[in-house]
């Protein structure tokens, strides 16, 4: 009887261990994956147009061979992994807009939805992985001077109309519509 206790103890204890591993895994994957510009670009071509012509359009490019290998140098002229793992290159969308995999379903980048509440629809994309960049994210992924060889001082308000023409900062100014 004792014997059958403590065997009963030892599996319990087994379940609760290979449980936790299993837990921990799944924590690991990433929620939101990267899907490429392309994915945006049937919605948002004016911003993939006026993006293709930027510095970030290319920023992969201007790393030579063996820089593009080194994490040093690649993190902040790569974008991400999507999830066939296959890895996206240049400061795309993504980089400053966080992975699209979510939020760039139908139902949530909705323009029946925008128009109807902007508030809610924006909080709803924004819970599902947009990220709307302002001098903070920029600053603190990309635009400051630990690791960048070539830092220039980032100036947001002079800067962020560069990267694709911006139609109203987010959220709009009330009187806008
Ligand atoms: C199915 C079409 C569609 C796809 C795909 C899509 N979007 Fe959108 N997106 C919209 C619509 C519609 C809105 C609502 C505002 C509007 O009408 O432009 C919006 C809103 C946004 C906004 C907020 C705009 C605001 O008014 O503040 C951002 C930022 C954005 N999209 C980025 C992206 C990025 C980055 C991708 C690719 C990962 C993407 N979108 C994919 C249709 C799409
Ligand atoms: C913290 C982010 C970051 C890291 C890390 C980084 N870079 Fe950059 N790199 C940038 C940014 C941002 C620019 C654009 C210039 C600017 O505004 O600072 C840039 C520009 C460049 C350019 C283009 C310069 C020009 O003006 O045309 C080259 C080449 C380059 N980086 C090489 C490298 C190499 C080599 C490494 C690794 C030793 C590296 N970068 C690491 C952010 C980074
Ligand atoms: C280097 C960073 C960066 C990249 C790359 C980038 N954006 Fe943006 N995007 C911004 C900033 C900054 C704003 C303005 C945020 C605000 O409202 O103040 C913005 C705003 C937007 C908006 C809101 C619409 C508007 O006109 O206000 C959309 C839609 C958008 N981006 C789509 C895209 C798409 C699609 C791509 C890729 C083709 C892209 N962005 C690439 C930084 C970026």
């Amino acid at each position: 009887m004792k014997k059958l206790f403590i065997l009963a103890a030892l599996l319990i204890a087994a379940v609760f261990m290979i449980s936790t591993v299993i837990m921990a895994q799944a924590a690991e994957k990433p929620k939101f994956t990267y899907v490429g510009e392309k994915s945006c670009k049937m919605c948002h071509k004016a911003e993939f147009d006026a993006w293709s012509a930027t510095p970030h359009a290319k920023a992969y490019a201007a790393l030579k061979p063996e820089e593009q290998k080194k994490a040093e140098c690649a993190g902040c002229h790569e974008t991400g992994k999507t999830a066939a793992d296959s890895l996206l290159v240049n400061v795309s969308c993504e980089a400053c807009h966080g992975p699209g995999s979510e939020y760039k379903k139908a139902t949530i980048m909705s323009k029946a939805k925008f128009a109807a509440d902007k508030a809610a629809a924006l909080k709803a994309a924004t819970d599902a992985g947009l990220v709307i960049p302002t001098a903070e994210t920029c600053t603190s992924k990309c635009h400051k001077k630990e690791g960048n060889p070539n830092f220039k001082e980032f100036n947001w308000e002079a800067m962020k109309g560069k990267v694709h023409p911006i139609a109203a900062a987010t959220p709009p100014a009330p009187e806008k519509k």
